[in-house]
């Protein structure tokens, strides 16, 4: 698990009439400005050009895929010839050497210590907090009141990473990771699609915004390195994800066991928040906008909750049993998945769809195209939890639904996030119906998850 040095193949040099069609470019700059306009609406363009598509984003060579089967190719068959592109560089000035940013050897080392922190008879023991924490959220709601729901998302699945991963759960303490945590969430979208040039050069002077950033960053690092010092001095053993970390044992490069250094531990834990937190509150923020806007699914929504679960508060074992809320959420994350959009950079030479990908393109598979697809998904614009039959299921081609991606790569806390998604759905829905302020019009702002523009205004009812 050493930090390696990265070298990315350079952009291939290619003979245009090779490649696969794509919209009409423009001479130097090619598609480069509509794509950073309308990033969804190009690639929803591009995609009527077929399952593979040229995008002439400069300075990459970027392909589209647009078919499932093309996606499975990426993240399972060709897995070992993908790997992270140049923009991870820019996640790693927050999270370091992790899964998320590792590639290779490294990523799969990562993955096989960090994946049993994961498996069910762990991630079991949050479920209670997860609901505790969203029935007090529940509690502090008035009847009438306009709240932005995704603000109240993000508060609540904030509250619950802070404590699954650090303990920690003093308002004090969760505002102050939270919002050194936003200002560098906020820097990286900032800078992630920038040009690698320009923005390592904004990166490292001393403008403003980077210096207030790198100010963000120290303050996160001093929080958990100082959390990390008290536990390892501690002999009380606690049950979130940092002890564990600590606990857990690496093989090394020579056969032997070590445990995490401090910045190992640090990196991870800093990534599991960064990939855990926003995602889950941007999903639980769009179901609720399409369970506002469709009534009569509210209403049978709030129907299961009341024959299943009643007044009591509800519990993992209530959670197999709330069939239309799963649906719900099925169909929530596929018409907007709030990772919208992942990409791989080719490192070795590969054929796809008949077509020769040479080492240092781009590959880029949108969620949010595949899984609105007409060719899989009947009316794909409509929210149809009732689509998800078994047997629709059974008849739909892997990976025209993939939410949580796939392959060795997929989302580690997939789990993680639909017992929570549900347990905070099943209790917030128990006292309240949602109702969308008609005057906010719905925008999705594709940023590195998938976030309503202007938020989420909404207007609380409480059930009778
Ligand atoms: C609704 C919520 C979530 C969605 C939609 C989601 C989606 C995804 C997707 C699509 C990927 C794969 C990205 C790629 O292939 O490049 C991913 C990876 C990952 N997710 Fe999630 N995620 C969610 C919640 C979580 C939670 C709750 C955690 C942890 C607490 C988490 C941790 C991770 C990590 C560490 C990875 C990297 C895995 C690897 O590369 O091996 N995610 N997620």
């Amino acid at each position: 698990m050493t930090a390696r040095t990265v070298t990315y193949p350079s952009r291939p040099a290619v003979d245009r009439s090779a490649l696969p069609p794509g919209p009409p470019e423009l001479p130097i700059i090619g598609q480069t400005l509509r794509y950073l306009r309308d990033p969804i609406g190009f690639m929803q363009e591009a995609a009527t050009y077929g399952d593979l598509v040229t995008m002439s984003v400069k300075p990459a060579l970027l392909y589209l895929v647009n078919h499932p089967d093309l996606v499975r190719d990426i993240v399972v068959t060709h897995h070992r010839r993908v790997g992270r592109g140049p923009n991870t560089e820019v996640l790693k000035w927050v999270m370091g050497n992790s899964l998320v940013t590792a590639s290779g050897a490294d990523h799969l080392q990562q993955r096989r210590l960090i994946q049993p922190q994961f498996h069910r008879s762990r991630i079991d023991g949050y479920g209670a907090m997860m609901q505790q924490y969203a029935a007090q959220h529940r509690n502090a709601w008035a009847d009438g009141q306009r709240v932005d729901m995704a603000r109240e998302m993000g508060a609540l699945t904030l509250r619950i990473v802070v404590k699954t991963l650090f303990g920690l759960d003093l308002p004090h303490d969760v505002r102050r990771i939270g919002a050194a945590f936003e200002l560098s969430n906020n820097y990286l979208v900032a800078r992630v699609n920038q040009p690698p040039r320009l923005r390592n050069f904004l990166h490292r002077f001393p403008f403003p915004y980077s210096l207030r950033f790198k100010r963000a960053r120290a303050r996160l690092d001093r929080i958990i390195y100082n959390l990390i010092a008290e536990r390892r001095q501690s002999a009380n053993r606690a049950d979130d994800l940092l002890s564990l970390l600590l606990a857990a044992r690496f093989e090394d490069d020579d056969g032997g066991e070590r445990p995490l250094t401090d910045r190992q531990v640090r990196d991870q834990t800093i990534t599991l928040f960064a990939a855990g937190h926003e995602t889950t509150a941007v999903s639980l923020t769009w179901t609720w906008y399409l369970l506002s806007v469709h009534p009569e699914i509210q209403t049978r929504f709030h129907q299961e909750l009341d024959d299943v679960i009643g007044g009591r508060p509800p519990t993992l074992a209530d959670l197999p049993n709330l069939a239309l809320t799963d649906r719900i959420l099925t169909e929530s994350l596929r018409l907007y998945p709030s990772i919208w959009f992942w990409s791989r950079m080719a490192f070795q030479p590969f054929s796809l769809g008949g077509y020769d990908i040479p080492s240092g393109a781009l590959l880029a598979a949108p969620q949010l195209i595949v899984q609105r697809d007409p060719r899989w998904f009947d009316q794909p614009l409509e929210f149809r939890p009732d689509r998800w039959t078994p047997e629709f299921r059974q008849s739909l081609p892997p990976y025209a639904y993939y939410p949580f991606g796939g392959g060795p790569r997929r989302c580690i806390g997939d789990g993680f996030a639909w017992m929570e998604a549900k347990l905070i759905l099943a209790t917030l829905g128990q006292r309240w119906r949602m109702r969308h302020d008609p005057r906010h019009q719905i925008k999705m702002l594709p940023l590195i998850s998938l976030r309503p523009q202007g938020g989420m205004p909404m207007y609380l009812e409480r059930r009778r």
